[in-house]
């Protein structure tokens, strides 16, 4: 069988960082609120006229160079964001034509869960002969949707961008594998006002702000992320002592610890990229998997869980072998 296998990784955050101590000059807070309710210290913010695109092609060109190949080689393009450059066209398009790609290449938006989502459709396109380069993006300049008078919300978000080249291989067709094993995704459109933008093109010909319930978001991620982790497994014939690591979306570290106890991981055994990057959104995990690489940690061969949750409510889970 053919396996959507990692063949090359790129990041990119912004030059400015945005501290607690910044914060505690603009809104109510305190670095010590922040640290000990999120685990966030700082993040970075895209500079006036950068955009989600510029962060994207720097995170994509890395990815290329570290596979050893170049733009024309790549067939598709699925680019996770919640922020695009522009309503349309895509912001893949203009990554697309950056990078001289052929193929195809398309927006998805599924908030925080949007690079699993985008990860599942290019794994589906590879693994059905399709496609052989797939690059898959997530990237945000959240920072242009924040409210920055609203410190419910502005002290958690960040910009970034995380780009994975996906190859076919052929495989065994065992989870010894390496590539993609699986990823499940979910979604509860009844919960969806609870992480919302209070505005959008076709409602209020605005973009809108981010708009959270995050007690409850909270709440409905413990759950969430626990139940799809063991739906992963499962699905794939394995137990918690299988993961090497487990590589979470980085949206508050109560969360993360929370799912790496119900897993019986230790955090050394964890990827943590939220004390500098905050909540990247889409850009998070694949960020994440290049920090954990770029770090010496993460080694040809492990077994990794990635999981998300995101607004739409959408949660997803996947394993991936290096
Ligand atoms: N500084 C100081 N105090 C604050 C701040 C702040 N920045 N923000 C809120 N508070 C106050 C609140 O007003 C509240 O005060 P009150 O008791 O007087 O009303 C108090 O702190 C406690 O507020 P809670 O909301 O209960 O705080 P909680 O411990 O739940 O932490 C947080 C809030 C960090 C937002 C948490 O709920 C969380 O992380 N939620 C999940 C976020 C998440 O996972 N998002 C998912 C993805 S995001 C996406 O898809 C775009």
């Amino acid at each position: 069988m053919i396996r959507a296998v990692i063949s090359g990784m790129g990041g990119y955050l912004p030059e400015k960082v945005l501290t607690n101590f910044d914060l505690e000059k603009m809104v109510e807070t305190t670095d010590a609120w922040i640290r000990e309710r999120t685990g966030i210290e700082s993040r970075h913010i895209a500079g006036s006229g950068e955009t989600t695109g510029d962060l994207a092609l720097k995170a994509a060109t890395e990815a290329l160079e570290s596979a050893g190949i170049t733009g024309a080689d790549v067939d598709m393009i699925v680019f996770a964001t919640t922020t695009p450059d522009e309503t349309f066209p895509a912001t893949a398009t203009k990554l697309q034509a950056a990078i001289g790609a052929k193929g195809f290449a398309f927006d998805i938006q599924a908030a925080c869960s949007g690079f699993m989502y985008a990860l599942s459709v290019a794994n589906h396109f590879i693994t059905a002969g399709t496609v052989k380069n797939a690059l898959v993006i997530g990237a945000e300049t959240l920072s242009r949707i924040v409210d920055w008078s609203d410190r419910n919300t502005c002290v958690l978000f960040g910009d970034g961008a995380g780009a994975v080249l996906l190859t076919a291989e052929e495989a065994q067709g065992t989870i010894a594998d390496s590539g993609v094993l699986n990823v499940i995704l979910h979604s509860d459109g009844n919960v969806r006002d609870m992480l919302k933008s209070s505005g959008g093109v076709s409602a209020t010909k605005t973009v809108g702000t981010i708009m959270m319930e995050g007690r409850e978001v909270f709440r409905h991620a413990v759950t969430n992320l626990a139940d799809v982790a063991s739906e992963v497994l499962n699905t794939a014939g394995l137990t918690n002592a299988d993961i090497d690591y487990l590589v979470p979306h980085q949206a508050n570290i109560r969360i993360i610890e929370g799912t790496a106890k119900k897993l019986n991981l230790p955090m050394d055994r964890v990827i943590v990229t939220l004390p500098e990057h905050g909540n990247t959104s889409s850009a998070s995990i694949p960020l994440a998997l290049y920090a954990g690489v770029k770090s010496g940690k993460l080694k040809k061969g492990d077994l990794l869980l990635l999981e998300s949750m995101g607004a739409g409510l959408t949660w997803a889970g996947g394993l991936i072998r290096l």
